[in-house]
């Protein structure tokens, strides 16, 4: 059966969508690590919900990894419910939303104007209230995303957010290895789409599960969790596996499946170390991985691109996460586009 749905199509356009938003926001990257420069930023302060959360989280790890700049992830009913402002003068403030419509990030970026703070908005929308409120916007130029399940916009925001931090921090090989993930994405989505679909099948009757990793790759558990949630019904729910040791572990019992996301680089050993706990416990382990030793271990397992660098894996892990979800919704005979109870734009405030 062909997938026809609109979350399998713009899963697919990835790959142009990652090459136009590059070209569209070199000049305004460059514009923003000049005026960066000039500032002296103490900590990084970011704000969204949802997706664009979990974009959020990826910023979080790579800001703090490349540049050594502490990054907070914001409350917003702080500034809405709370009524508050907080000082963040000194900061660099980040909204992300892919509607650029989200009314209590908005909130957030107008206190840190107030402020004199630096502000940058990542947003699908360049005439949307985020985009205009904020002084330097990014644009996803991923085009209109018609399906709730969020994709391409998720991919692009995480794309400028490393193309900033590859700029900002001056890492040429940064750039280089980024410049390589569209044609990566083709690789991933050609090699994997059929495997997957098959596999999908396997897991027809899982009302939940767990899904792990550590470091860089925690913002795709979140992110995949999410996208199983909202297409497939699933009470799926993530950890980074430091996490997961101190308590969650007691849920795991024979068959429960667990995800787990186990890229080569440096979080990989503690990974590989919760996989053998998950084994003693006959979990039905399915691996993301690049390492075939690794892949071995799993009941089941997916395989992505050779790179050791966890600011480069999570492109690949995302895709495999949304073409399992988007498959795994068919499979159970729901349709991922329109998930019940749920608009596009969701706006809280
Ligand atoms: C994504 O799959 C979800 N449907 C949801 O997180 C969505 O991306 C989000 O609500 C969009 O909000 P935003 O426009 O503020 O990013």
């Amino acid at each position: 059966m062909t997938n026809t749905t609109k979350m399998w199509q713009e899963i697919l356009e990835q790959p142009s969508v990652l090459e136009r938003c590059k070209s569209s926001s070199e000049a305004v990257i460059l514009n923003i690590v000049e005026h960066l420069k000039k500032q002296h930023i103490e900590s990084v302060v970011i704000a969204a919900r949802g997706t664009s959360d979990h974009a959020g989280v990826y910023a979080k790890y790579i800001i703090e990894y490349a540049l050594e700049i502490p990054v907070a992830l914001a409350a917003p009913s702080i500034f809405t419910t709370y009524g508050k402002h907080l000082n963040m003068k000194n900061c660099l403030v980040i909204g992300i939303s892919q509607s650029g419509k989200a009314a209590d990030v908005l909130e957030v970026i107008k206190s840190a104007n107030s402020c004199g703070a630096t502000t940058v908005s990542i947003t699908n929308d360049t005439q949307s209230p985020l985009a205009t409120e904020s002084r330097f916007h990014l644009f996803c130029n991923a085009g209109l995303e018609k399906s709730v399940a969020a994709t391409k916009t998720f991919t692009s925001q995480l794309y400028l957010i490393a193309l900033l931090v590859a700029a900002w921090s001056g890492n040429e090989t940064m750039e280089k290895e980024l410049s390589l993930i569209p044609k990566n994405i083709t690789k991933v989505i050609l090699t994997s789409a059929e495997h997957i679909k098959n596999k999908a099948e396997r897991y027809l009757y899982m009302n939940e599960c767990f899904i792990l990793t550590r470091g860089m790759n925690y913002s795709i558990a979140l992110e995949a969790a999410l996208k199983i949630q909202e297409t497939s019904y699933v009470r799926a729910k993530a950890y980074s596996v430091s996490d997961f040791h101190h308590g969650p572990f007691a849920m795991i019992e024979k068959d429960m499946p667990v995800f787990v996301y186990a890229p080569q680089g440096p979080a990989l050993k503690d990974i590989i170390e919760m996989i053998n706990k998950l084994k003693e416990c006959q979990a039905e382990i399915i691996v993301i991985s690049n390492s075939k030793e690794v892949l071995e271990m799993g009941n089941c397992s997916f395989e992505i691109p050779q790179t050791d660098n966890d600011m480069i894996s999570p492109f690949y892990n995302v895709v495999i996460a949304q073409m399992f979800a988007c498959n795994l919704s068919l499979t159970k005979g729901l349709n991922p586009d329109c998930p019940r109870g749920l608009n596009k734009v969701t706006i809280t405030k």
